[in-house]
């Protein structure tokens, strides 16, 4: 499984990029997405789902260009937007049966495949209630469900773990990692903690382009000589803020234990391993 994206661009009305000139490749194995908001997440993910087309550029499943022939990826894709929806007055059953039949999924084992799909994400319980009455956390399950109905070789989450309580997301990331064998699997997320335990390898993006990629390690990497830890008190620290970049700061006994990233340690300080949270904080403000 290979999935290339080169020098993809989207632009939309008047002058706005949602991806400016963007490659990537992918292959089988989990990619967290990570970037704030606006960073062009969901327009990149948009396209490799193919609802919707670069300005400019290719995207290839396989070697196969799925600009022009959507067929093959939309044949092996599972995908849940962001702004996913449901209709309220179907129970889980029903909708996971209804999208079934729209994805042309069949055969005598549905029924056992859809069971299973509620089963993994703890639906049971609730499949035969209306969907309008479930928790924020449970839609997004069911949404999850479906993108996984037809067994796809391409799974694209967008932000996933939206609304998912701690629980929620362990049960999440079992299920994923059992998928992932030889699929691509590809989640989107603007918070670290979401994808830092599950992806193979990560991407950070922000304005429409690539800031890095690579397996964590090697992210993390890019700030392991260079995170500290100091204690000011909140004078200092609004000082200390405006000329380096704090990551955290937790209360001690009155003063401020602080987090940072610079090139050296200021006086009083200790090295501190760095973490993929300090790398992403690092890269988006920086670049
Ligand atoms: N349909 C649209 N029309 C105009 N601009 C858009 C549209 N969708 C997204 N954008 C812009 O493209 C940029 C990237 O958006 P998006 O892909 O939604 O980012 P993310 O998913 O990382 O939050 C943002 O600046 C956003 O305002
Ligand atoms: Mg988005």
């Amino acid at each position: 499984m290979k999935l290339e994206i080169q020098n993809v661009s989207k632009r939309y009305r008047g002058n706005t990029y949602g991806l400016r000139d963007f490659s990537i490749t992918i292959e089988k194995g989990i990619l967290g997405l990570l970037g704030p908001n606006g960073a062009g997440k969901s327009t990149l993910l948009k396209m490799i789902a193919t609802v919707s087309k670069p300005t400019d550029g290719l995207i290839l499943l396989n070697k196969n260009n799925i600009v022009k022939d959507a067929n093959y990826m939309r044949q092996q894709l599972g995908f849940l937007p962001q702004d996913f929806g449901v209709y309220p007055n179907l129970n889980a059953y029903e909708f996971l049966e209804y999208m079934a039949a729209m994805k042309g999924v069949g055969g005598k084992n549905l029924r056992d495949r859809i069971s299973g799909l509620l089963e993994g994400l703890n639906l049971l319980d609730t499949a035969k209630k209306p969907i309008g009455g479930y928790s924020g956390g449970m839609k997004q399950r069911v949404g999850i469900a479906q993108a996984l109905l037809n067994q796809p070789k391409v799974v694209i989450f967008d932000e996933p773990t939206v609304g998912l309580d701690p629980e929620e997301r362990v049960r999440f990331r079992n299920l994923i990692s059992e998928l992932a064998n030889d699929c691509i699997v590809v989640l989107s997320s603007h918070i670290v903690s979401d994808i830092d335990t599950i992806a193979d390898q990560v991407a950070v993006m922000k304005n429409g382009s690539l800031l890095t990629k690579g397996p964590q390690e090697g992210i993390t990497g890019l700030v392991s000589d260079n995170v500290f830890e100091t204690v000011l008190d909140k004078e200092q620290l609004s000082i200390f803020k405006t000329n380096h970049l704090v990551v955290s700061t937790t209360r001690k006994e009155g003063a401020l234990k602080v987090r940072y990233i610079a090139n050296g340690p200021i006086e009083n300080s200790i090295k501190q391993q760095a973490n993929l949270e300090d790398a992403y904080l690092y890269l988006t403000k920086t670049n």
